[in-house]
């Protein structure tokens, strides 16, 4: 049996702030996690179960399978546990192999030196290496002098789906987005608002969410390219396409004042294969009106900065707060960096959470509206 055949430990990333939510989907999957530690969460399962996690996670970054654990306080202890790993079961002679490195409240910190050690350390242990063929990315991540030493299986970072193809102002993660879908009380059968869709990516990432639809359909993943591996692509890929719920009628819409930015949001909606299950529009945010009495607003207005101007920006929050107050019992959650938003919408929020785009900081205000009732 080789190294992929086994049971193994797997772990997830999860960007500061939806940690819970990437825990809660990996429960929703059948998996039974552990804590979040340093953005990272463990799970035990076998090969396809990873290749299950890069295809369904909808909040992950990432998804590794964790190939050792051990301590190590020196460069010596660093380089004889790397060494003593089964790398010739793992990787091919022709591995190009790619070292990244963590360290947090350890007596090894020097990043490089970490990287250049652990490298060094599997070219012994493989004998040689001749770094031609498909690249393996070994995550070394030392806390607390206990070195975990993962392999990288998603390769592209997966808030990138393959259907954002070009670039709006200021867009949000594809795995941002759906994290604050799964934090609202949004489910397929409510209507749904983005008054301000710029590129399309809350209308898109709900209407994925809506129709069950897996979001690593259309990509591809580092561990296709393993060679010693079993391949399980397929089996993931068909078990994805029979959960999806093409048939529901979801009622999702997105608008932007921008023509441009509703073009590309439906670009990427047709790519996404949900232009069928979205309406887009170009409208301003001021003339917001809806038949329903229930729904969810969830949207990231514009923050200033590089979009607007302070005075513009108070006008905005301002209005679309009265237009907020105008809509029944609606739900809103609004994600934005900039600190005095609740302040010119008016209105205090029930919750708030810090959240990141990238690497700006950011709030998610949560108002709730009340349920509908039950028929
Ligand atoms: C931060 S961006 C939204 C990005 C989007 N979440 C994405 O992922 O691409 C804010 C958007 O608000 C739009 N906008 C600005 N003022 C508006 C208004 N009065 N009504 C509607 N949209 C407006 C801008 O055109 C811009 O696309």
């Amino acid at each position: 049996m080789g190294f992929f055949d086994n049971q193994l430990e797997l772990s997830v990333t999860s960007a500061s702030g939806i940690e819970a939510v990437t825990k809660r989907e990996l429960e929703g999957l059948g998996y039974a996690p552990s804590g979040a530690i340093y953005g990272r969460i463990s799970f035990s399962g076998d090969y396809r179960d990873m290749a299950r996690a890069n295809m369904m996670l909808r909040t992950a970054n990432r998804v590794f399978i964790n190939i050792a654990r051990f301590k190590a306080e020196t460069f010596d202890d660093l380089f004889e546990g790397i060494k003593a790993i089964p790398w010739q079961t793992i990787i091919p002679k022709n591995a190009r192999v790619v070292v990244n490195a963590k360290s947090f409240k350890s007596k090894l910190y020097a990043l490089s030196s970490i990287q250049k050690i652990t490298k060094k350390a599997i070219v012994v242990a493989m004998g040689n290496l001749f770094e031609s063929g498909g690249t393996y990315t070994i995550e070394v991540v030392v806390n607390e002098d206990e070195v975990l030493v993962a392999l990288d299986t998603s390769g592209t970072a997966l808030h990138k789906r393959g259907y954002r193809t070009y670039v709006g102002e200021a867009p949000l993660r594809e795995t941002l987005a759906s994290a604050i879908i799964l934090l609202s009380v949004w489910k397929w059968d409510r209507p749904f608002i983005d008054p301000f869709c710029g590129s399309g990516t809350l209308p898109i990432e709900a209407a994925l969410i809506g129709t069950n639809t897996a979001p690593g359909l259309n990509r591809e993943f580092a561990y296709e390219n393993f060679i010693k591996a079993p391949s399980v692509k397929a089996s993931v890929k068909e078990e994805a396409m029979d959960l999806i719920e093409r048939d529901r009628d979801l009622r999702i819409s997105g608008f932007d004042i921008s023509k441009d930015a509703v073009s590309l949001a439906m670009r990427h909606a047709q790519n996404a294969g949900v232009s069928d299950k979205i309406h887009f529009q170009v409208a301003d945010m001021r003339t917001l009106r809806s038949r329903f009495s229930h729904g969810v607003i969830c949207t990231n207005p514009p923050y200033g900065e590089r979009l607007l101007k302070e005075d513009e920006l108070k006008t905005l929050y301002k209005d679309f707060g009265d237009v907020y107050r105008s809509l029944d019992e609606w739900s809103a959650y609004v994600i934005t960096s900039y600190g005095n938003f609740e302040h010119f919408f008016g209105k205090k929020s029930d919750k708030t959470r810090k959240l990141y785009n990238s690497e700006l900081e950011c709030k998610l205000y949560r108002y709730l509206g009340a349920p509908p009732k039950r028929k």
